[in-house]
């Protein structure tokens, strides 16, 4: 009986450092992260053709994607297409907001709270450079953002354009996002991965502890020279997550990259 306890509460305890290491990016050991954002792009039927070639894919896949925490961020529209569809499956890909309110329920039209949120999605991005641009985020707006996910118990992903851009207190994964480096903006050319890892290093050194990963024109061919620079714990394609084969592909290739 202590026996059994003693085995119960070991195995507790490795279970939670196994869980606290998966979050660290420990050299030699890592675990990464995958984030597709579909901006504001597909309807219903786009993405029922996306999930219906996901699905197949996954079929013929590996099914071995224990080192790789794989998100999928559609508009809010899909956000319960997507679960359904996930459902019917053992595919552990979550799911995700691309953004959350600043406030919590009350009368805020047209504001899609977190615990809203939390009813379709477990994760989050905050703070992406399009919203930054296009809505006038800003600082104060994002930390109030951040404080709405974390009380809902959604995970963060926290977008930064450098190295200088505050980071509120509570993220999960930090984000470097160059602007001029997302497709829509560079016509595809990704930052070089060696100099991307430089101010990843930067990043790291700022917020020890929390992985950090690269996002703007990240495709299957060059997803691993990312994950392969010792700062980059993963990445955020925009662009190729829309098209299920590639994004198929680059979580592939990070679940079996040794
Ligand atoms: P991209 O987008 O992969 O199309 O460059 C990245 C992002 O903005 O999330």
């Amino acid at each position: 009986m202590i026996d059994c306890l003693y085995v119960h509460v070991l195995s507790l305890i490795l279970e939670r450092n196994i869980r606290f290491r998966m979050l660290q990016p420990t050299p030699g050991m890592k675990h990464f992260f995958i984030a597709g954002n579909w901006k504001s792009f597909k309807g219903q039927n786009d993405a029922r053709t996306w999930f219906a070639e996901f699905i197949s894919l996954w079929k013929t896949g590996t099914h071995q994607w224990s080192s790789v925490t794989a998100v999928l961020c559609p508009p809010y529209t899909l956000l319960p297409f997507a679960r359904d569809a996930l459902s019917e499956t053992t595919i552990p890909l979550q799911l995700g907001a691309q953004d959350v309110s600043p406030l919590g329920e009350g009368a805020y039209t047209g504001e899609i709270n977190a615990g809203q949120v939390s009813e379709f999605a477990s994760w989050t991005i905050i703070g992406h450079s399009e919203r930054r641009k296009n809505l006038g985020e800003t600082d104060p707006l994002l930390i109030q953002k951040v404080s709405q996910a974390k009380a809902a118990g959604l995970h963060i992903m926290y977008c930064v354009q450098d190295e200088s851009v505050f980071v509120p207190d509570g993220v999960d994964v930090i984000a470097y996002e160059p602007p001029w480096a997302i497709s829509a903006v560079s016509g595809g050319i990704a930052q070089n991965p060696e100099s991307a890892n430089r101010v990843c290093e930067k990043i790291v050194a700022k917020h020890p502890g929390i992985p950090v990963i690269y996002g703007g024109s990240t495709t299957p061919d060059n997803v691993l020279s990312f994950v392969r620079q010792p700062a980059i714990s993963g990445v955020l394609p925009g662009g190729a997550s829309m098209d299920p084969t590639k994004f198929f592909r680059m979580i592939e290739l990070l679940a079996t990259v040794s």
